[in-house]
């Protein structure tokens, strides 16, 4: 497992709340990505996706406490690390999408223009250079007229496109990591094809590595070599595609496949996951944060949380009674 290129290793974390007990948001979540690599990081709603690529990019609230844990990036240290070498890190490094498109784009600056900041402070070069770039960039997110489309601000402009903006400014400082939140729910198939063939492209011409988190499996069952499964602040499982859509380890995992539509099934043959994601912010969880919704729970299961360990080839698990 050495030698990746992202590393992140028992990351734990909480939120504070006032005069309420804190979250338990993420715990002992460990996996690698090797540059080139795309890795989907799946589960239902509020089992830590977010804040899992947040922490990578040392961009939480203030009400985040690290407890434990490492996150390093190209080697660099990224858990606790400063403002300026997290900055730093971000600049050169990473790629960010966002899960709300206009997070992460500048509400008074033109588009095309943000663009081209992304690109001078990567790497200089001369204006008209980094304005062909941009416009580019844009067209190959799907913006038609990128050499008009340019010159809007984000509140002219639809959400669907904000979104294709926002990927465009992720790629433009050729990332070693992108980290993309749902980077095309909301946008059309076509749309949504051509932004994954541009990402996938980046990753076989750069050895770019994705961090892709979705919640739709046939997405990351087309589009990605690994795939990281969360439930509850808890990393689940963890293997080659083939390997968890083939033959899943745990429970969970094995329920959300079963609850995906897939082609050629009626839509009445879908199950849904038992029983709902547990509050992070009780104080009695169980150990394994599945258990009280398992069927095939086993007593040690509420008592002690079971660590990932192998059972294939680049396949980890952690259950105490994994299929
Ligand atoms: N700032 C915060 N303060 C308190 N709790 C938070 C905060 N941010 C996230 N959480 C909690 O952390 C848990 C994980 O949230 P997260 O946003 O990572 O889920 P997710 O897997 O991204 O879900 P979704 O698929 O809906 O985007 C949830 O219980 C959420 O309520
Ligand atoms: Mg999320």
């Amino acid at each position: 497992m050495s030698g990746a290129l992202l590393q992140v290793r028992d990351l734990s974390l909480r939120f504070h709340r006032r005069g309420r007990t804190p979250v338990h948001a993420l715990e002992g979540v460990s996996f690698d990505l090797d540059a080139g690599q795309t890795l989907a990081l799946v589960g239902e709603s509020g089992s830590g996706k977010s804040v899992t690529a947040l922490a990578i990019a040392g961009l939480l609230d203030p009400a985040a406490e690290l407890m434990r844990g490492s996150v390093r990036l190209a080697g660099i240290e990224l858990a606790g690390a400063s403002t300026s070498t997290l900055e730093k890190a971000r600049r050169e490094l990473l790629g960010i999408v966002f899960q709300n498109p206009r997070r992460s784009l500048n509400p008074i600056r033109r588009v095309g223009r943000q663009i081209e900041d992304a690109l001078q402070a990567r790497r200089p070069r001369p204006a008209r250079q980094a304005r062909e770039r941009a416009v580019e960039l844009l067209a190959q997110v799907g913006i038609d007229r990128p050499e008009s489309r340019r010159h809007a601000y984000p509140w002219e402009l639809s959400g669907g496109m904000c979104q294709r903006v926002m990927i465009a400014l992720a790629l433009s400082g050729e990332p070693a990591l992108l980290i993309a939140d749902e980077p095309t729910t909301g946008l059309d198939v076509s749309t949504q094809a051509a932004v994954m063939d541009l990402i996938a492209a980046q990753a076989r011409q750069r050895g770019m590595a994705t961090l892709l988190i979705t919640h739709d499996l046939a997405l990351a069952s087309g589009r990605c070599q690994r795939v990281a499964v969360m439930h509850a602040g808890h990393l689940v499982e963890d293997a080659p595609v083939g390997a968890l859509f083939g033959a899943p380890s745990h429970p969970y995992s094995q329920h959300l496949i079963q609850a995906t539509p897939r082609h050629g099934l009626p839509l009445a043959a879908l199950e849904a996951v038992p029983g709902e994601v547990p509050d992070l912010g009780r104080g009695d969880l169980p150990a394994c944060r599945f258990a009280e919704r398992c069927t095939r729970r086993i007593e040690r299961a509420c008592e002690r949380m079971p660590v990932l360990s192998s059972t294939g080839p680049g396949h980890r698990v952690a259950c105490w009674n994994p299929l």
